[in-house]
């Protein structure tokens, strides 16, 4: 069986996860090398996956890597996925596609004019949960579906001193958190039409509070947005609100809830691949439904191999670039909304992403007859 030679770039916090997913879990991948500006993190990770360490200018020339995964800060998508698909690879990135949509565009125009892929992250839209609440109102369990309710806060003080790149352009709560909201009800609903919003930065001049940071006392700037509240409408005229404040207290909260004529679905956590997946209708006590779908724990990396068997089957990916593109139109949408005082209409489209099977549980117990999660993919 052909396997796609793969090689990351970006050897930090969420590499681990990628690479041993990549390594282990799904064959249609063969993951051969990591690159990393930080030498020392880039050689850890090629010792702990028994790969090699390569500069990223020696994997452009390698000719028998295939597939490039960028998992560089979001600042940097833009000039590593630019340089990997002019080096002729196909790309899947981290979230978001790019800081900026210019920048993102030019990206989606190369790989078009290369014929190479682009896929983008987040890929936990694939897992059990957001699968399961596709089949579920598509079995009509809620009825027709007619709005949603979507909330995420966190005390962002907190994480923006552990994490500095939260506080940047381009990965406040907005792009770091929000697109996974907005990627699951993508995948959902599909492209959406309009966004009204109103957003700001509170107190965007800030002291490190960490006593442990060297860096304790000194000042620092706030650069995205921190509280905003948006309105969506999707173009099959579903409705809904979106909250988000990353300066609130206690760690994450998350609400992402379904409002249909015949029912209630609350997905749990968009930004795990299984939550509890809870249905209320009025004929009923509240349930929490089963699961049907594999890819049911930290499956980081599965839309990576997605595209790796889109690619050898000649088919679109799943977590495609232009979904990519509509879901960061659509939070920089947002944002122009709240600086022009007006409705932001959305240019972009794209084509839903098919659901996956269900069944694939993913129990390798019942032996090689018995479906694998990766069948789900092929
Ligand atoms: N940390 C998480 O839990 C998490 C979860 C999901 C997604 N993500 C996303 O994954 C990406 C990486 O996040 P992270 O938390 O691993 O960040 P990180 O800062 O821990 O790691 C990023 C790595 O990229 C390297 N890098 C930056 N520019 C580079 C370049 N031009 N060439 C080569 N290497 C370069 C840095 O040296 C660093 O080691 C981000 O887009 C983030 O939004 C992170």
């Amino acid at each position: 069986m052909k396997k796609i030679k793969t090689a990351v770039i970006g050897c930090g916090v969420v590499s681990e996860v990628y690479m041993t997913n990549l390594k282990s879990r799904f064959r249609v991948i063969d993951l051969v090398a990591c690159s990393d500006l930080d030498t020392a993190r880039m050689k850890e990770r090629a010792e702990q996956f028994q790969i090699k360490a390569m500069t990223s200018e020696e994997i452009f020339a390698d000719p028998e890597i295939e597939l490039v995964v960028n998992l560089t800060n979001p600042i940097a998508h833009y000039a590593v996925t630019k340089a990997a698909l002019l080096a002729g690879k196909h790309v899947y990135s981290e979230k978001m596609l790019a800081v900026t949509l210019k920048q993102a565009e030019e990206l989606c125009e190369l790989a078009d004019s290369k014929h190479l892929r682009l896929g983008v992250a987040p890929d936990t839209f694939l897992g059990a949960t957001v699968q399961t609440a596709i089949e579920m109102i598509q079995r009509g369990m809620i009825g027709k579906p007619l709005s949603f309710v979507a909330s995420v806060t966190r005390d962002f003080g907190i994480t923006s001193e552990v994490l500095p790149h939260l506080r940047k352009l381009g990965a406040g709560i907005l792009f770091d958190v929000g697109c996974y909201y907005m990627t699951a009800l993508a995948s959902i609903f599909g492209p959406a039409e309009k966004v009204f919003s109103f957003a700001g930065i509170h107190e965007p001049v800030r002291r490190d509070r960490r006593i442990s940071n060297h860096t304790y006392g000194e000042q620092y700037q706030v650069e995205t947005e921190n509280v905003i509240s948006a309105n969506i409408r999707y173009r099959n005229g579903v409705m809904g609100t979106f909250h988000l404040n990353s300066d609130t207290v206690f760690d994450e909260t998350r609400i992402l809830k379904i409002y249909g004529t015949e029912g209630i679905l609350s997905i749990g956590d968009p930004n795990v691949f299984a939550s509890s997946l809870i249905l209320e209708t009025p004929f009923n006590a509240m349930t929490e439904l089963p699961l049907l779908h594999g890819f049911q724990n930290e499956c980081r990396g599965v839309a990576v191999a997605e595209m790796a068997w889109a690619i050898l089957e000649q088919r679109p990916h799943r977590a495609s670039k232009e979904m990519g593109y509509h879901l960061l139109e659509m939070l920089e949408g947002m944002l122009l909304s709240n600086q022009s005082d007006t409705a932001y209409l959305l240019q972009s489209d794209f084509d839903t992403p098919a659901p996956l099977p269900c069944g694939y549980v993913g129990k390798p117990e019942y032996g090689i007859w018995a479906p694998t999660e990766e069948t789900a993919l092929v």
